[in-house]
């Protein structure tokens, strides 16, 4: 599911590259065929919304396993535990689902709190139950482009404190590992890269690579939350998320985790490789 994303397409693009026959899952699928063009003729592509339970019935027939994500939004929980049910009605054996840190059920962040019963669900649901817990993903940071390319500030409400980053493209090659590699699946993974950066750091990063100056803006939470949504126009409930995701970094400082290294064989792509590659997003 969600070869359309971030996650989904970075696997869609690992299992093509190495031959392994997959169905990638839209609900635009003539939108997805196009993108992936005549260098992934082993993809069959397939209409799916999780909206509509037939239509995830008749895309999951005949699959073994399923790569479960789903975008944030209001529909995330019931969405997830619909295609749950429709992939054990369809005789799937083995589910990967990308959740997030701090997946519990008291978890200060509301997402992560959906997380964990969409966890809890699949863990009873006689299937064999992977878990991908990514931090954040260093694609999110292309979002700060436009306003730094304006001249404006890396704005945060979590003071230096220590973020783990992760490109989506590792979080693809791992979901292809635990999909293709037996001894794999039934783990819960931790997937960071493989160093820690705060936003004053990144806001020196961008600076030095872009060759002009980036300004680190710290404002208190409720400030952020209110610039999110009244300047950046984001909807309650995500400018909610950032700020609760962004609390948690400073009540729980982040460390890396060797999961990726452990499991590839390689270290994480860095952010500075990452920010380098995409500079332009930010002059
Ligand atoms: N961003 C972060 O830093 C971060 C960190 C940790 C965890 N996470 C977790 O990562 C997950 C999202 O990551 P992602 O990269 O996969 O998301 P994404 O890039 O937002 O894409 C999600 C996919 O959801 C699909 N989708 C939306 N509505 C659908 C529906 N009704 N039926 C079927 N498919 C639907 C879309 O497919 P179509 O539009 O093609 O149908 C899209 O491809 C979230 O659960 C989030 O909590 C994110």
């Amino acid at each position: 599911m969600g070869a359309t994303g971030a996650t989904g397409g970075a696997l869609v693009r690992s299992l093509a590259g190495s031959g392994v026959p997959c169905r990638a899952l839209s609900r635009e699928p003539q939108g997805l065929r196009a993108r992936l063009g005549a260098a992934a003729p082993q993809v069959e592509v397939h209409a799916a919304d999780a909206a509509d339970p037939a239509s995830l019935r008749a895309a999951f027939s005949g699959g073994r396993q399923l790569f479960l994500t789903m975008e944030n939004g209001p529909r995330q929980v019931e969405f997830e535990l619909r295609a749950i049910e429709a992939a054990v009605e369809a005789g799937i054996e083995h589910i990967v689902k990308i959740s997030s840190p701090a997946a519990e059920p008291d978890s200060p962040v509301a997402i992560a709190r959906g997380h964990h019963t969409i966890e809890s669900r699949l863990r009873a649901a006689g299937v064999t139950a992977s878990v991908l817990r990514p931090y954040a993903f260093m694609q999110n940071l292309l979002l700060l482009g436009p306003g730094v390319a304006h001249g404006g500030p890396v704005v945060g409400a979590m003071g230096q404190a220590p973020c783990n980053y992760i490109d989506c493209r590792d979080i693809g090659e791992v979901a292809a590992a635990v999909l293709t590699r037996p001894e794999l699946a039934g783990g819960m993974y931790s997937l960071t890269g493989a160093e820690t950066c705060s936003f004053g750091r990144l806001a020196e990063l961008l600076g030095r690579l872009r060759g002009r100056p980036v300004r680190h803006l710290d404002l208190p939470p409720e400030q952020l939350r209110a610039q999110l949504s009244a300047e950046r126009g984001l909807p309650g409930w995500l400018a909610d998320h950032v700020v609760e995701i962004q609390q948690l970094a400073v009540a729980r400082p982040e460390t890396p985790t060797d999961t990726v290294a452990r499991l590839l064989g390689r270290a994480p792509r860095g952010l500075e490789a990452f920010l380098t590659e995409h500079i332009d997003a930010f002059r």
